[in-house]
This record gives structure tokens, C-alpha cells and sequence, in this order.
């Protein structure tokens, strides 16, 4: 079958990994890239020699695609989605889809009336860990009634080789990091979130201009309630992940965003590790995410992680922000009119 036709807009930090990872598919070529920043530009152009490049969009209106990437910041992405939707080219969009609710709602309307398929790239649904996590609560020890997920990070905002725009941004782990979080709890919950109680905040020595930090009581409709504490600025250069979901036969606990899954029944007095396949992180997650969104396009499988589907995660974000602002619980619905 012929490959795909893919364009990159943006060419920073997360294109790099796409580079690799489209490159590495034989169902997808690259044939366009997108950025305004000329360093940029040449950089990829170096690693895709085949491509043709262009200091803005309207290379999407003359090129010959299938398929547009965005890699930019979500901030300012109308002109972007606008542009794809012009050319009927589905859209596979880094997370988080915009920087505000209503923003995303929009774009995701434009998608649709427009026709066109538009996926985020959810890469943590993919990580064999969050699959066997799912088979634990199934095979092994039922369903999850609460959990405790905590992430502390100390991520130095001035290395190179990151992205720069969240040390100036609103909300910055909210937006750009719980959202992945918060993905993967409606993912393994199987589960809309229902309420959210939330506060956010900075640490004294914050590089970020603004909150690094947010505590959250989640609860699911199902009835699960998790307790979540994620931070951007843990003031140790060592991070700190634990998942613990407990359900009706016992515990499920992941220790590492990437793996480390064991589980146990009441009773027993240590973990059964559940051995996982060797795992490159960034890569193998984006190219099982990759594999779902070409054969969405074949008429092969349902398009996951849709932008519709992505709007309830940005919800909880809002909730979150709005939450720690009001100092009361927010009811999912009410964000909803
Ligand atoms: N899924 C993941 O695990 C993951 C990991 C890292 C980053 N991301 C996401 O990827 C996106 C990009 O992040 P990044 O780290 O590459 O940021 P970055 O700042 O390193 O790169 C963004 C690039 O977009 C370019 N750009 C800005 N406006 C543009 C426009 N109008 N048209 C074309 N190009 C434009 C910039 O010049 C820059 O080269 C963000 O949404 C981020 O949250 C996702």
C-alpha cells in the first residue's frame, strides 16, 4: 500500500521523536515540514532530505498529504486546524489539543464539520504497562474502588533540549502534564470523572511563572476516587511516580511512568512483579499510537484518542483550575453548558 503523506508543523523539541518514529514506519513518509524558526527547519530538513519545508502554512494548501502532525505549542493553533480542515487533511495533534476548553471545543467542531479525522497523541494509553493494567484489574484482582497517583518531578525548564513556552504559561503542569494523567485515569477507569476538588500552586523556588503544583480528589462515575498530587517542581532532581489502585481482591501499584507493574492479593505479603517487553520510552508509544491512527485512516479500526474523546480530559484540567480558584468542588457537568 502506498505510505501516507505526512506534514510536520512545529519542529522543536517533540518533532524529534516523530521524526524517528515516522521514519521508522514503512506505512508513512514525511514530505513536508512546517516552522517558522529557521534552525529548526534546517535541523529536520537535514534528517528528512526528501521533505519539502516552509517558514508557514501555506505549504498545506499547495503540497500533495495525507496528513498533518502538529508539534507546536497548543497555544495559537487555529490558523493550524483551520488550515488542515481547508485541505481536508486529518489531523493528528499533540496533546493538550488547545490551552482552553473552549478553544478545543472549537476546534474539534471545525474537524467534524469539516470531515476531517482529528486524534491526540495520548502516547501513555499505549505503554504496555497501562495494558497489563487494565488485564490485572480483569484477570487478577477486579475492579479498582480508589486509588493514590502521585508524580513529582524536578523538571529544569531551562535544559536545552525542552520546550520553553510552559515556564511562561498558565498552568503549566496542568496543561502539559496532568493532562496525560488524567487521560490515563478515564483510560483505565473506563470511567468519566463526575466531581473534582483541586488546589493548585507554586513552590517558593519555582522556575515556572506559575503553578507547578496541584492536589486533587477525583471522582469517577463509576465510583472511583483518586487522590492526586503532581508537581513539576519536586525539589529533588530524582523523580517520584507510584500508581496504587485499590480494588476488590487486592492492590495494583506501578512505580515508574514507564513500567514497574506488580500486584497482590489482601493476604499475601509482597508484590507478583508482572514482567513487561523491552520498551524504548517516547518511541514505542508514539509508534503503537502511530499503527492506530494510519489504520483509522484505512477504514482499518476506529479512530482513538479523538479530539471529542480528549475534551473530558482538558475538563478535569478546567476543573482543576477552577477548583483551586473557588475553593469549592466542581461538578464535571456544570462545565459542560
Ligand atoms: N505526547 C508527549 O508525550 C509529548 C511530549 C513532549 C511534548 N509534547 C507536546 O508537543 C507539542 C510541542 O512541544 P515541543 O516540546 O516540541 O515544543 P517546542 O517549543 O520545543 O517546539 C515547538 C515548535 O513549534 C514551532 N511553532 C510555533 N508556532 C508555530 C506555528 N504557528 N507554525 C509552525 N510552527 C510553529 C516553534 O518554532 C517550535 O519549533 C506540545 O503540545 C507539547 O505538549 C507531547
Amino acid at each position: 500500500m502506498t505510505p501516507l503523506r505526512f506534514i510536520i508543523v512545529g519542529l522543536g523539541a517533540r518533532a524529534q521523536y516523530w521524526i524517528n518514529v515516522l521514519q521508522a514506519n514503512a506505512d508513512c513518509r514525511i514530505v513536508g515540514l512546517i516552522d517558522p524558526l529557521e534552525a529548526n527547519r534546517t535541523r529536520a530538513a537535514d534528517q528528512c532530505p526528501d521533505a519539502v519545508t516552509g517558514a508557514d502554512l501555506t505549504l498545506i494548501d499547495h503540497l500533495q498529504a495525507d496528513a498533518v502532525l502538529l508539534c507546536t505549542p497548543p497555544a495559537g493553533r487555529e490558523v493550524q486546524i483551520e488550515a488542515c480542515c481547508r485541505a481536508g487533511l486529518p489531523i493528528l495533534a499533540e496533546k493538550p489539543l488547545a490551552d482552553s476548553v473552549p478553544r478545543a471545543r472549537d476546534y474539534v467542531a471545525m474537524a467534524e464539520s469539516a470531515g476531517v479525522p482529528l486524534m491526540v497523541v495520548l502516547n501513555f494509553r499505549y505503554l504496555p504497562v497501562t495494558r497489563q493494567t487494565l488485564r490485572l484489574f480483569s484477570d487478577e484482582v477486579g475492579q479498582p474502588a480508589f486509588s493514590r497517583f502521585t508524580y513529582e518531578r524536578w523538571r529544569d525548564g531551562y535544559l536545552p533540549h525542552l520546550n520553553k513556552y510552559p515556564l511562561t504559561m498558565q498552568h503549566p503542569m496542568l496543561w502539559e502534564q496532568s493532562i496525560h494523567h488524567f487521560d490515563l485515569m478515564r483510560f483505565v477507569y473506563g470511567a468519566e470523572p463526575v466531581s473534582i476538588y483541586a488546589r493548585t500552586f507554586n513552590p517558593p523556588w519555582s522556575m515556572y511563572a506559575d503553578d507547578a503544583n496541584v492536589s486533587a480528589i477525583i471522582t469517577f462515575a463509576n465510583g472511583v476516587i483518586t487522590e492526586y498530587q503532581g508537581t513539576w517542581q519536586g525539589n529533588w532532581s530524582v523523580p517520584g511516580f507510584e500508581w496504587r489502585h485499590d480494588c476488590a481482591e487486592g492492590v495494583v501499584i506501578q512505580k515508574d511512568q514507564f513500567g514497574s507493574l506488580g500486584f497482590a492479593r489482601r493476604a499475601e505479603d509482597a508484590l507478583t512483579e508482572v514482567p513487561l517487553p523491552a520498551y524504548r520510552q517516547w518511541i514505542d508509544d508514539a509508534s503503537a499510537l502511530l499503527i492506530r491512527f494510519v489504520a483509522a485512516l484505512r477504514g482499518e479500526g476506529p479512530l482513538e484518542c479523538s479530539g471529542r474523546d480528549h475534551l473530558h480530559s482538558l475538563q478535569m484540567v478546567e476543573a482543576c483550575i477552577q477548583s483551586s480558584r473557588t475553593g469549592q468542588a466542581i461538578q464535571i457537568a456544570d462545565l459542560m453548558t
